[in-house]
Order: structure tokens, then sequence, then C-alpha cells
């Protein structure tokens, strides 16, 4: 799209902005920036110029030639020579370009593209857990030549790693065999095998509500529609930090499942019954098996998402949900355990199904590549070893980011996580859109709550990875704090958030 905006639209837009505020230049800049990614200036329009809206606004030329500075430097405006400024968000602006001090590092991430430099909490992802992953890939490398004479294409994955995970299952009380297992670029690629070949064009998609943001697009993307299911929501179950018990809440609506399988009839149902992103909730077994049943008697296939099984960090117990139903799908991934630059998954399923999978596979791919496979099969065979550290180091990390959400930010209603890598927060008001565009000011990045959700769900919510040390983690909530005070000053920026906000900010 392209065109200009009407001199009177934008000071509309504006409304009361807060004139007074200090400095001006920088309000207008941000009340500008969030009516751009909110969707209320679309894209590639020209803005008024600076003197007309200097002089329709009643205020200085300078303030508007600096918010438009600030705008362009963001990566909000763009201007070609002797045009006017038009709206654009940083992945499409100019301002990245370059290497100056003010460039933008683009991401296909959650969030916003920001400065370098800046804490990321929009990911929830750790580094490798280094010596194990180099030593895997030595003994890879030793065992290479013996697959050389081959092809080099397997669209099931290589032998070893197969047995290898089929054997984990099977000792986790699940007998499986390698014929079971699909090796894949990922539980992301995974999702996407298994909905090309389930979920059918226009099929219903059944997921959690909050759930996975690349599980929601890669739904969508796929031409489903997500059914979603209200999770029920913590503070009403009284999980709010100062008074979770060690159980925590039963975390998914049971009932809200059974009777939207019942009445949907969806083709697939996606959930991530092991330390849920973003929640961190753990689902207990006696759920596990009515969830199973449901899913059959609608004719619904169920997917369980065990990327972040292992980050089990208050040692509770679970049964893997395949064991309590022969046509349960299980997604897994090296990512969480090990590392995501592997880019190692599988699905686990039926033989039948393997094969049908197998062949959709081929559609996006030939096969995953063979030395990570050899290297992941080292690892899962020993997928204990470097979970120890990182569990312990995790858990010192949740407990210091509770502790400082408490100290600086207590109205914030954080959710105590039974594993996984994130704190699901509540807000005291639906601003997590406006926390997430002003947090790169601060020194932050941050993934908005309604990434989580469908249809502009979850203003009142925030992910916080605890993926960083203590000391960044108080660096990071410092900033949010500064950003909430911010916004807190600021009654215009909180004024011109939307009821129902755009679900993508980036
Ligand atoms: C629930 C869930 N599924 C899938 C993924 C993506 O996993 P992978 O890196 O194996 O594609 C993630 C990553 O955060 C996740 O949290």
């Amino acid at each position: 799209m392209s065109g200009s905006l009407n001199p009177s639209s934008l000071p509309r837009l504006l409304g009361e902005w807060n004139v007074g505020a200090s400095p001006a230049y920088r309000e207008l800049a941000d009340v500008v920036r969030l009516l751009i990614l909110d969707g209320r200036v679309a894209l590639d329009v020209a803005l008024p110029s600076e003197r007309s809206l200097a002089a329709t606004l009643g205020i200085s030329r300078t303030t508007v030639t600096a918010a438009y500075a600030l705008l362009r430097e963001q990566g909000f405006l763009s201007s070609g020579q002797g045009s006017r400024s038009r709206s654009c968000i940083p992945s499409q602006g100019p301002a990245h370009t370059g290497g100056n001090d003010g460039g933008l590092r683009l991401s296909g991430a959650p969030g916003l593209a920001v400065p370098d430099g800046i804490l990321d909490l929009a990911y929830a992802s750790l580094p490798a857990s280094g010596e194990v992953v180099h030593r895997a890939f030595a003994a890879a490398l030793t065992e290479l030549p013996a697959l050389l004479p081959g092809f080099g294409y397997d669209a099931l994955g290589v032998g070893p790693l197969r047995e290898a995970i089929a054997a984990r299952y099977t000792a986790a009380g699940v007998p499986t065999t390698a014929g079971q297992i699909l090796v894949t670029s990922g539980a992301q690629h995974a999702l996407n095998i298994v909905l090309r070949t389930l979920a059918g064009r226009s099929g219903k998609v059944l997921v959690e509500h909050p759930s996975y943001p690349n599980a929601l697009d890669a739904i969508r993307a796929a031409g489903c529609r997500p059914v979603t299911v209200a999770m029920p929501a913590a503070h009403r179950l009284g999980a709010r930090p100062d008074r979770a018990g060690a159980d925590g809440p039963a975390g998914w609506d049971l009932e809200a499942m059974e009777s939207a399988l019942l009445q949907q009839r969806p083709s697939m149902a996606y959930v991530v019954p092991d330390f849920h992103n973003p929640t961190g909730r753990l689902m207990p077994d006696a759920q596990r098996r009515r969830l199973v049943a449901a899913a059959a008697a609608s004719g619904t296939v169920l997917v369980a998402d065990e990327t972040l099984r292992e980050l089990n960090l208050d040692g509770a117990s679970s049964t893997p949900m395949a064991a309590f139903g022969p046509a349960v799908v299980s997604l897994g991934s090296l990512s969480k355990s090990h590392w995501a630059g592997l880019r190692t998954g599988w699905i686990r399923a039926s033989e039948p199904l393997i094969q049908r999978f197998a062949a959709a596979r081929t559609t996006l791919d030939l096969g995953g590549p063979v030395v990570e496979q050899l290297a992941a099969a080292h690892l899962v065979n020993d997928l204990a070893e470097p979970l120890p550290a990182r569990l312990a180091a995790l858990r010192g990390n949740r407990d210091s980011l509770l502790d400082l959400i408490r100290g600086h930010l207590p109205d914030w209603e954080p959710e105590r996580p039974a594993g996984g890598l994130s704190v699901w927060c509540r807000l005291p008001a639906p601003v997590s859109t406006a926390l997430a565009v002003l947090a790169p000011d601060f020194g932050i990045r941050l993934a908005a709550g309604p990434r989580f959700g469908v249809g502009g769900a979850f203003e009142y919510y925030l992910r916080l990875p605890f993926t960083l040390p203590p000391e960044q983690l108080e660096s990071a909530v410092l900033a949010l704090r500064a950003s909430q005070d911010r916004l807190d000053r600021s009654p215009q920026l909180r004024r011109n958030l939307p009821a129902q906000p755009a679900a993508a900010i980036a």
C-alpha cells in the first residue's frame, strides 16, 4: 500500500498527546511509533510534512523534526530524497542497513528489531551445553567415513539416531521402535510436517490459549484455523508467587478441552503438556489420560510437543503423552536440552503414520544433514549429561527473576513455572504491547503477550524468559520498571493503545 496521510489525520490519531511531556519530541515519536505498530497508521504512507504537522499541532517545528529524526533512526520512517517521510517497520526501513552505531539488527524472532547490545528477552533459549556438544561432533566425524559411500539422503533419519530416540521413549515407559521415529530439523519443522500431512486446508486445530507463537503461525500458514481453549488464569487459581503452593495450579481446563473436541471436532489438537510455553505448567497424568481419550473420541489427532520436557526444574514426575494412547503423535527436540543450533528434532508416531510423514517431508526437504544426526545420536544416548548443571543454573535464574519482580514490580503477578525457560506474568493493566514498544529504549527486547494468542488476547500478559544470568536479569527487571514508569507518566501512550491490538508486532 502507498499513499499519504491527510494532513488532519495524524493529528486526529495523535489525539490529546502529552504536549507537556519532556522531552516532547520523544513523546511524539513514541506515539507515532505505536500508531505504526498497531496498524492505525498503515505502512508506506507519507506522513505530513514537518512544517504542516508543527502548524496543526501548534508546536515548534524543531520538535517535529527531532521526532521524525528519531523515528527514522529507529527504522519506523523512511524518506527518499525530496519526498516526504513514509511509515515503515524496521525490517523494511533503511536504518538497519549501515554499520552505524544506531543501526538496527534484523531479527525474525517475535518482538522488534533492536539496537545491538540489548538484553534479549524475546527469545526463550539457552547457549549450547558447549563441551558436550563439541565432543559429540568429534565422535560423529570419526563415524562419518562409514556413511560416505551412501547417497546421504534419508527422509526418515540416520539409523543410530532413530534407535537412540526410540530407546529413550522405551525407557520412559513407551515401547518404541526405530520405525516409529522420523528425525527432523527441529520441533518446528516436525510440526510443519505433521500439519502438512494431517490438518488439511481449512482444517481446525485445537490449541491451548496462550500457546507457542511459532506453532500458531505454522497452523495459520498451513491454512488451518486455531480453535483456542483458554488455560485457567493463574491469578484466579491462587498461583501468585507469594501464594503458590508446591503443587501449583492444575493448569489445564480439561472440561473446556473435552467440549471443544466434541463440538468442533478439529482434525488436530496441538498441546505443550511438558512445561508449557509460555506458562511453564506441567500437565498432570490424570489430565493427560482424559485428553488422550477425548481426542480419540472426537477423531482428533493429538499432537504433544515435548520440546521442553527435559527442563524439569522441580523434579515433578509425568508420563509421556504417548503412554496413554497409540494414536498420539509426539514431537521432540534437542533445542532446549542441548542447543537450538543443532536443529535436530523428531516425530514419534505409529509406523504407518511415520511413512506418511516421510512422504510429506520430501515436499519440504529430502532429509537432515548426516553429521548433525550422528552427533545427535551421541547426545540422545547421553541425554542426562548436561542437564544437572543446566537445571541448577535455571533454578537459580527463575528464583532470582521472581524475587526481582516481587521487589521492583510488586503489582505484577508472575506465575511460578514448574519448568521450562520462562515466567508468564500478569500485568496490572493491558499494556503488554506498549511495554514491548518502549522497552528497547531501556535496553531490552520483549515479545508482547499478544504474540502468544489469537485475536489480540493477552495484552495483560508478558512472557519473561529466565535464560539470562541473575546480574543481567536484574538489569532487565530494572529496565522493565523504567518502561512501566514511563508508561505511567505518559497517559497518552496508554490512551493510544487499541482495546484489541494486532496479534503480531513485528
Ligand atoms: C513449545 C516449543 N515447540 C517448539 C519449539 C521450537 O523448537 P525447535 O528449535 O526444535 O524447532 C520451541 C522453542 O522455543 C518451543 O518452545
